[in-house]
């Protein structure tokens, strides 16, 4: 599986061309496309995928899966089969583990491993090196996992021991975050006994989803005014299920904002996953005005999907509570980007998770801001944003700090701006959506 990234800087621009028309689809989303491959390596027997991801992030899980004992093979366009090992039997890999950009696969991966009598070496990019790892080493150290060697902070490089004897726990997340959550249930998938996981506000549940959908028995209850407590029982013979991956949520948020911010625009987006834990971007762009229709709402593959009618129109500033970071924890710097289309101001609360993500998104959204004439703010941990009139000066270059979103958000914002928005470097934007370039040209986009 090779590397979608060259190795030279490649930067590309943005401009204001005519409006947005026509249909389009957005690759299969980034979480399950992970957790398939996972589940998939967890499995004794053979599990069929369609729709996956083919991005560098995905492909680096699958390359671990591999190192851990899977086979892997694809069988057409986003269809893929892992014949797996099943729980309690996977390989010692004979290499380091290399997840390139992706946070969530050497956090799953980490989880996965922590629950094994296997040692595994976890390494990345400079991003992945940056991003802090202990918040999973410390419940998997509780499980009965060793931190052999690890870089300053808690950082990649980390060489993990697991333990094929982890000791169930029940943990209370520090930060709702669904990457620390399901590294401990994968990691309990191997212990004897009940392994719980409780969270103050719920973060996105694929991972419980795929449990049961694999066999595993989970119990979910209500914690509190927002959170979860989600059960997992130890030692399930899980059995391969196929898996169909729904056009990823975080990922249509581009071809959405484009086509809100592009005059006369009118698009349509394809089978996009409406789980309602993936949905805030679209609450609060419908709260700022946006005209967004729900088409054909079904269930595929387990999840609500529709197809999404987005029409350029006028844009007003709100006020995003912070309960509703988790549901939009990714789509913070395209919202910053509608919102510096929108009339008046925009507060955005409780951002402080943004900082640890494949950049310091805070810092970023806020420099990419400046470089585009955009009046804004960061207080404490949140970010406002003071719309004009509907106009965005643009004519900036932005540092995307390997961060694929930041790239995808501010090419979106010069598809209507006065002047051309350059970022520095788009190679990143193949970690999750490869086809961005082209899919936007398709519906009118022009870059250069
Ligand atoms: C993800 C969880 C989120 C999100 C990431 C994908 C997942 O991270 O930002 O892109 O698939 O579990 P956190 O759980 O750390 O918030």
């Amino acid at each position: 599986m090779p590397s979608n990234s060259s190795d030279a800087a490649t930067p590309l621009s943005s401009r204001r061309g005519g409006a947005l028309r026509g249909r389009a689809r957005p690759p299969g989303d980034k979480s399950i496309s992970h957790r398939a491959f996972i589940f998939g390596l967890l499995c004794q027997g053979v599990t069929d995928i369609k729709g996956l991801l083919e991005g560098d992030d995905v492909m680096r899980t699958g390359e671990a899966c591999r190192a851990l004992g899977a086979h892997i093979g694809r069988t057409g366009e986003g269809d893929w089969r892992v014949a797996g090992m099943g729980v309690g039997a996977l390989l010692t890999p004979t290499h380091p583990l290399d997840f390139g950009n992706a946070g969530t696969g050497s956090r799953l991966m980490m989880g996965v491993v922590g629950g094994h009598a296997v040692t595994a070496t976890f390494d990345g990019d400079a991003s992945l090196r940056k991003r802090p790892m202990r918040r999973i080493l410390d419940p998997l150290t509780l499980m009965g996992a060793q931190v052999l060697a690890q870089a300053e902070g808690g950082r990649c490089p980390i060489v993990l021991q697991g333990t094929g004897e982890p000791a169930p726990i029940v943990y209370r997340t520090p930060v709702a975050s669904a990457q620390i959550k399901s590294a401990v249930l994968l990691a309990g998938l191997n212990a004897p006994g009940d392994t719980t996981v409780i969270e103050t506000e719920a973060s996105r549940d694929h991972t419980e989803k795929m449990l049961i959908h694999f066999g595993a028995e989970v119990e979910v209850a209500p914690e509190g005014e927002a959170g979860r407590r989600v059960t997992v029982k130890g030692r399930p013979e899980l059995r391969p299920r196929p898996v169909v991956v729904p056009a990823d949520p975080s990922s249509a948020a581009f071809p959405m904002v484009a086509a809100l911010i592009a005059p006369g625009s009118d698009i349509v987006i394809e089978g996009v996953m409406m789980n309602p834990l993936r949905t805030g971007l679209m609450t609060t762009l419908i709260e700022m005005g946006a005209r967004i229709d729900v088409l054909d709402p079904r269930v595929e593959g387990g999840e609500n999907v529709a197809d999404l009618r987005v029409r350029a129109g006028p844009l007003k500033g709100v006020d995003v509570p912070a309960a509703r970071a988790p549901s939009m924890i990714d789509e913070y710097p395209v919202l910053a980007v509608a919102a510096a289309y929108a009339q008046g101001e925009t507060r955005m609360r409780g951002l402080h998770e943004l900082r640890v993500k494949e950049s310091d998104r805070l810092a970023a959204v806020a420099a990419g801001l400046a470089a585009a004439g955009v009046a804004h703010a960061v207080e404490g941990d949140d970010l406002i944003v003071r719309g004009g009139d509907g106009a965005v000066r643009g004519g900036g270059l932005v540092e995307t700090h390997l961060d694929h979103r930041i790239a995808m958000s501010f090419l979106v914002m010069g598809l209507a701006s006065d002047r051309p928005m350059a970022v520095d470097d788009s190679r990143m934007i193949a970690t999750s959506f490869p086809a961005f370039r082209a899919l936007m040209e398709r519906l009118g986009a022009q870059f250069a």
